[in-house]
């Protein structure tokens, strides 16, 4: 199973259309704030079934900017067999109505609020239904259900009772928020993905310790930002978002679970994180939390078979960077940095020499005996070459 960030961005993106503010300014003219749609990810085994989590607005743009769906032949058929929402909020769901043109039927998992809300208040459901075949399928909280032609599982974790605006008159109080919990069959770990998360309850603390990746609320930097910014009087609570800063903030929750990957998703323009040279990346590297991006894949069940699996046969992989990936050197700090969409990593000598070695055409032997010869003091071992290579090959920035 594979687990892949489509969009990070909470309602809105960044830029968002309208705003003028630092990040979204920078965002829109170059470097130092990258681009993010908005809030979604995809589950999927073989290359051949995926479930997409949440159907942002920007879904078009994210299905176009991952190979794996495109259609292989010339008719149109899609390898998108499911569609499950976290909630019904306009960021989440908008995406829906993309799926008018499928030519064969698409699963559509949400609790019943989520459903109620989908079909009376934004009736998508009396929508879609004359354009194309959707199934509707209602999660119950709790109760796994498989996606992706059994490639996934997903269990929905209530973690909220907010429901979308425009939604105020739907009943029910259960199911609105929910995080889900994704894996591969009875007794994994797994990933949770919690892009809404109003606190940090037991039950979403006890779904996260059998994860191993968490990817989390990410929305809001700090409780008071709308207000500190003059565009809400709300603070993030009050908005159904936990801060990531602060006491009993995300942070400090994501930070005490240990051996856990954490990744923040849903980041809204407000956010001072946006920025790659905030202060505040320094504090959440520190406590080794990640900021994702768009189009990451975040986590790989050791069976995975599907791209970009980890089924490398390392003896032949002839590594090189990936596709806008960038060796640099900073002279200000005097260090040898990888400059990757989103990340800027420092370097130390040892890895900085192998990623320049790492052409496509050699391979991990080929760069080891290079390193050798360049570096007679240097060991240079195949393992800790291939395992440094692996780590980034995760990450994405080599291939
Ligand atoms: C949220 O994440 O809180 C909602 O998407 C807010 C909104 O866009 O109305
Ligand atoms: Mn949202
Ligand atoms: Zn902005």
């Amino acid at each position: 199973m594979i687990f892949r960030l489509l969009g990070t961005a909470a309602g809105g993106g960044v830029p968002q259309w309208n705003c003028g503010c630092s990040r979204c300014a920078t965002a829109r003219t170059g470097s130092g704030v990258s681009v993010r749609t908005q809030d979604g990810a995809v589950v999927g085994g073989d290359g051949n079934a995926w479930a997409l989590l949440n159907a942002s607005p920007d879904l078009r743009a994210q299905l176009l900017a991952f190979d794996a769906f495109a259609p292989t032949t010339a008719t149109r058929k899609s390898p998108i067999l499911d569609v499950v929402l976290s909630d019904a909020e306009l960021d989440h769901v908008a995406g829906l109505l993309l799926l008018r043109e499928a030519a064969s039927a698409v699963r559509v998992h949400a609790t019943a609020a989520v459903l109620a809300a989908l079909t009376h208040a934004f009736p998508v459901r009396g929508v879609l239904e004359a354009y194309t075949m959707i199934l509707w399928n209602e999660l119950t909280l709790g109760t796994p259900v498989y996606v992706a032609d059994g490639a996934a599982r997903v269990t929905a974790i209530p973690v909220g009772s907010k429901r979308p605006r425009y939604a105020a008159d739907v009943p029910g109080v259960d199911g609105w928020v929910s995080a889900l919990r994704i894996d591969t069959g009875v007794g994994t770990r797994g990933v949770l993905y919690a892009p809404c998360v109003p606190e940090w309850s037991p039950q979403l603390a006890a779904a996260a310790a059998t994860c191993d990746c968490v990817v989390f609320d990410g929305t809001f930097w700090s409780d008071d930002e709308m207000i500190g910014s003059g565009w809400s009087s709300r603070t993030a609570r009050e908005m159904g978002h936990l801060p990531i800063a602060g006491s009993d903030g995300a942070l400090e929750h994501l930070h005490a679970l240990s051996g856990t990957r954490c990744i923040l998703t849903h980041l809204n323009n407000s956010n001072p994180l946006l920025h790659h040279d905030a202060p505040e990346r320094d504090v959440l590297e520190e406590a080794g939390i990640e900021v994702g991006v768009d189009g990451q894949v975040v986590w790989c069940s050791p069976d995975a078979a599907g791209p970009p699996a980890r089924t490398h046969d390392d003896d032949a992989w002839r590594p090189k960077l990936a596709r806008g990936v960038r060796l640099a050197y900073d002279s200000v700090r005097g260090v040898d940095v990888l400059l990757a969409p989103e990340n800027v990593v420092r370097l130390n000598v040892a890895a900085a020499a192998a990623l320049q070695r790492c052409d496509g055409v050699r391979r991990i032997d080929d760069i080891v005996v290079s390193l050798r010869s360049a570096f007679a003091h240097v060991g240079g071992a195949h393992d800790d070459v291939a395992s440094l290579l692996g780590r980034f090959r995760e990450r994405g920035w080599v291939t």
